[in-house]
């Protein structure tokens, strides 16, 4: 991941606030815990410890950057033992019900110390609605966007960051959660389900080897908002091409933005955010 780097708390408003003065408008935060595996449990406790690097960053951000939009990826597997997504039953199966439950009670944890978007990225069913509950419940649905990692496949493209923040599964894959990459009917059937649970943004990821999955959730999302994650892989991929000559960086990474934008999608997620931040127009 070319010039990816983790941050600590203390370190964020340094990084971030140059890029705010260019234009930056708003952030998707990831925890990673401080110490490997040993402060992760089943249930990923740590996921919304007040003290952990997400609420954290949540506070921080909303006091330094008023301006600045602020989204967290809601997931279990950077905080559980066994590094999936859910809670598990005995035999290692995802244990749905549990899992849901504690799904919804991390974004609604994320949303009271101030995010102004929280994004599951787990595809457990039936999740959307328990957070929205969740929302509705501690009076936040108003307050906060709910945008559902919908058409999430089980992708190749996502080796850099699970390195990077150390979530790869100890045992199996995640193969029993997200999407086979040939499955354009369930994930047609993902995002249906999604925006009748009550999702305000849905997504589809990865992005370049899904545009038609992206055109087609255009139509069957109508007027919400329909978000694509330009992943690490495709991240690390871009520049492995330019390095090998293939391509000039700056135009690969501006083409493959701008077919995304063709396919459909009014929001896009890219490690490429700071240098468009550079190369685009104000
Ligand atoms: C956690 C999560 C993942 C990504 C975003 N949230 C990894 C995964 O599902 O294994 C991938 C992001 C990327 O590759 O940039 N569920
Ligand atoms: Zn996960």
């Amino acid at each position: 991941m070319p010039g990816q780097k983790r941050w600590s708390v203390d370190r964020l408003a340094g990084f971030l606030g140059p890029l705010v003065q260019k234009g930056l408008r708003s952030v998707i935060l990831f925890g990673i815990p401080e110490v490997n595996r040993s402060g992760k449990d089943g249930r990923g406790s740590i996921a919304d410890d007040p003290q952990g690097p997400v609420i954290q960053a949540i506070k921080l951000l909303r006091k330094e950057f008023p301006t600045l939009y602020v989204a967290c990826d809601v997931c279990l597997c950077e905080y559980t033992d066994h590094g999936h997504c859910g809670v598990l039953h005995p035999d290692g199966l995802i244990n749905n019900e549990p899992s849901v439950a504690r799904l919804a009670e991390v974004a609604v944890n994320y949303a009271r110390a101030g995010a102004h978007c929280v994004a599951p990225s787990d595809m457990m069913d039936g999740r959307i609605k328990a957070i929205k509950l969740g929302l509705i419940e501690a009076g936040l649905a108003g307050k906060t966007t709910l945008m559902s990692y919908s058409a999430k496949f089980a992708s190749a493209l996502y080796g850099p960051f699970r390195d990077a923040v150390d979530s790869a599964p100890s045992f199996g894959d995640r193969r029993c959660y997200q999407l086979p990459p040939g499955a354009r009917g369930l994930a047609r059937r993902a995002i249906t389900r999604d925006l009748a649970e009550g999702a305000d943004m849905i997504m589809v990821k990865p992005t370049m080897p899904y545009l038609d999955i992206l055109s087609e959730a255009r139509d069957l999302a109508g007027d919400v908002p329909l978000a694509c994650y330009q992943v690490s892989g495709e991240f690390a991929m871009i520049h492995a091409g330019a390095k090998a000559g293939v391509y000039e960086l700056r135009r690969m990474a501006e083409e493959s933005c701008m077919s995304a934008r063709r396919a459909g999608a009014t929001l896009i997620l890219s490690y490429f955010t700071p240098e468009f931040l550079e190369w685009l127009p104000a």
